[in-house]
């Protein structure tokens, strides 16, 4: 694989801090990720057996990329606002418009975002959540938590920690519509966070596209502490999109935590 060397890694690593690691964001997702497409239904029907809202409801989608999940749900009759920094957004906006669907996405760093608490849920989806230092981590979960209704939910959909430090660290290499998808991932201990050097190459080897990731791993109980730090409820524990709640197992990927902001209090 052509210039995915560890030195690359270190390149691109040195340029911009960890929390900051979504401007190195170029082409990348918009070539590779929409091979993933299918988990946007996924994740929806997950939604909506766990939240069971009725039609019409606002859902908040922080850090909505080209509008996977944001898409799926506008399409099933919900008011969705998706908000992401990058300029995936463009993307979302031309798939809202060929799919008929009224979807608003408004540019913004989810840092800084606020609104009035009118949304019924929100949603921090496909590891939208820990990107950044734990105290600015925390302050995404406070105004995610304050974009809500009393009473209002917030979805996280995470890594689990176990299964990414036993099963995804080193080289991997995948076939992504002709393209070559070259992941090099490393976990530094000191800031516990999981470094993931993404590189897009055509057949013969010629990279298209690179990006680094940068991801705070939390044990499951460090995300419930901050959870209800944030002034947050934990409603539920999902793992591997299961509607049924259960504690993530070592053989589970992801887990979802479901977060109800109080109806009184905060
Ligand atoms: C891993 S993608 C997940 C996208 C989407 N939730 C999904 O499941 O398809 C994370 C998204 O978070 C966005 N993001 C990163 N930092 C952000 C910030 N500071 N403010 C808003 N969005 C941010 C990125 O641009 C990217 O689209």
């Amino acid at each position: 694989m052509t210039g995915a060397s560890p030195s690359a890694t270190t390149a691109a690593r040195k340029k911009i801090p960890a929390e900051e690691w979504w401007r190195t964001e170029g082409g990348f997702f918009l070539l590779s990720e929409a091979h993933r497409a299918d988990e946007g239904p996924k994740a929806a029907a997950f939604l909506e057996s766990v939240l069971r809202l009725p039609p019409g409801s606002w859902v908040l989608d922080v850090g909505c990329g080209w509008g996977r999940v944001a898409l799926e749900l506008a399409e099933k009759g919900y008011r969705v606002v998706g908000l992401d920094c990058s300029k995936v957004l463009r993307l979302g906006r031309i798939l809202a418009e060929q799919r008929k669907v009224d979807l608003d996405l408004v540019r913004g760093d989810m840092r800084r975002w606020s609104c009035a608490p009118r949304f019924d849920a929100a949603l921090l989806w496909g590891m939208s959540f820990g990107y950044f230092s734990d105290r600015q981590n925390l302050e995404v979960l406070r105004r995610v938590g304050r974009s809500l209704r009393p009473g209002g939910r917030v979805v996280l959909d995470l890594h689990h920690r176990d299964w990414y430090l036993a099963h995804y660290l080193g080289e991997h290499v995948d076939l992504v519509q002709g393209k070559v998808a070259h992941d090099e991932a490393t976990f530094d201990v000191g800031s516990g966070r999981l470094n993931i050097l993404s590189t897009l190459a055509d057949g013969g080897g010629k990279v298209l596209a690179r990006q680094w990731h940068s991801f705070r791993e939390y044990t499951d109980d460090e995300v419930l502490a901050r959870v209800r730090s944030a002034g947050l409820e934990v409603a539920s524990v999902h793992a591997a999109l299961d509607p049924r709640p259960r504690r993530p197992r070592p053989t589970d990927s992801s887990w979802q935590v479901v977060a109800r902001r109080p109806r009184s209090g905060t």
